[in-house]
Parts: C-alpha cells; structure tokens; sequence
C-alpha cells in the first residue's frame, strides 16, 4: 500500500488523505501526519482514501497526482525583481500590518489539496485565491497583478477543476486555515483584471 508523506509536521502538504470521509481525518487544522491514534477508539474501523478529484488522477493505492497545483502555481504565483543594482530592500517598504498579516496568512496554505477533496465540486479556488491573495496584498505583488490572476485563473479552469458555489466546505477542511475572505479577493481582482482586458 502506497501513499505519501514528507516532513511529518503539518508544513509540506503531501500527506493528503481521506479519513472517515473527510480530508485529514475527523480534527480541525491539522494535516494527517499532525492526527494521533488517540483520536479513535479502540476496535474503530478507519476508511481511508485517496483525495478524489478529475484534476488529482490516482497513481497508484493511497497517492494522487496533484501536479495540477503546481502548474497553477507556474502561471503566476511568483513575482519578477529587477536585479540590476535598483533594488528596494523588501524591508524598507513600508506595507499596513493588516496587509502584510493578511498576506502571510495567505501564504500558509501547503498545497496539500484538502480543499480540493472537500468541495463537492472538486474546486480549487481557495488554493487559487491564497496564491493570488498572498501577492495582491504587498506592492511587490501589484506590478504583475492583472496578468497573474488571469493565468492562474485560466489555468485553474484549464486542469479541469470546478466552480466554486460558496459551500464553505474548504475552509473548514483546510489545515492551516485559509480564509473564504481570499476568494472574494480573488473574485475582486479577476473583475478588475477583466475589466482592465
Ligand atoms: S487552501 Fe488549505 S486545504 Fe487548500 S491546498 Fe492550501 S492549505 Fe491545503
Ligand atoms: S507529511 Fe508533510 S504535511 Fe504531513
């Protein structure tokens, strides 16, 4: 029986299960590496799958392909510096602590695909939207902000994720706690990238 595991700590994300029907098992905010035994009862029957999903095609028992994420992530979630001698020290712009809180929140999420596994319709928009979010927030993150969430928009689309119906179920499946806050962000600067197009 195969299935994945890196840091064992909650932060790689590749630990990702279906426990009794629910990404990373029965506890809030933590990842599958992060639930204790302790959990169940002794005697307990334990259902476990993979994540399912059209976008994560199982390899092989317990393992899916989430390479999807990580193409949604080449489409934009990266910034472009000018390393030619011009460059602003990141800590010498001064940025509101509600935006670089907001930001770093954002950029907790581990990629792990439980928001995936909980949607009914297998959408990937709040991994989407804290990638997008995680820059949106910070000027370093402005200057290519039209083009990146269109990208990861349309390469969302194109990996053959589905819609989000506002169910709410990834933010309470999610481990580290990302926030539906940043997919009304996204909403708000796909509308304004749009509308820019
Ligand atoms: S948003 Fe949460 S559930 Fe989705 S990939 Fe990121 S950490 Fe995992
Ligand atoms: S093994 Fe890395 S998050 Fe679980």
């Amino acid at each position: 029986m195969v299935f994945d595991h890196d840091c064992r700590e909650g932060i790689c994300g590749s630990c990702s299960l279906q426990i009794n029907g629910e990404p990373h098992g029965p506890d809030r905010l933590i990842t599958t590496c992060q639930l204790h035994m302790r959990k169940f009862n002794d005697g307990d029957t334990i259902v476990i799958e993979p994540f399912r999903a059209k976008a994560f095609p199982v390899i092989k028992d317990l393992v899916v392909d989430r390479s999807a994420f990580d193409r949604i992530q080449q489409a934009g979630g990266f910034i472009s510096v000018n390393t030619s001698g011009n460059t602003i020290d990141a800590n010498a712009i001064p940025i509101p602590k509600s935006d670089a809180d907001n930001a770093f929140s954002a950029a907790a999420c581990i990629g792990c695909g439980a928001c995936v596994a909980a949607c009914k319709n297998a959408s990937a928009m709040l991994f989407t939207s804290a990638k997008v979010s995680q820059y949106a927030l910070l000027p370093q993150g402005r200057v290519e902000a039209t083009q990146r969430v269109l990208n990861m928009v349309a390469q969302m689309d194109q990996e053959g994720f589905g819609n989000c119906t506002n169910t709410g179920a990834c933010e309470i499946e999610c481990p580290k706690g990302i926030s539906l806050e940043n997919i009304a962000r996204l909403n708000r600067e796909l509308l304004s990238a749009q509308l820019k197009g």
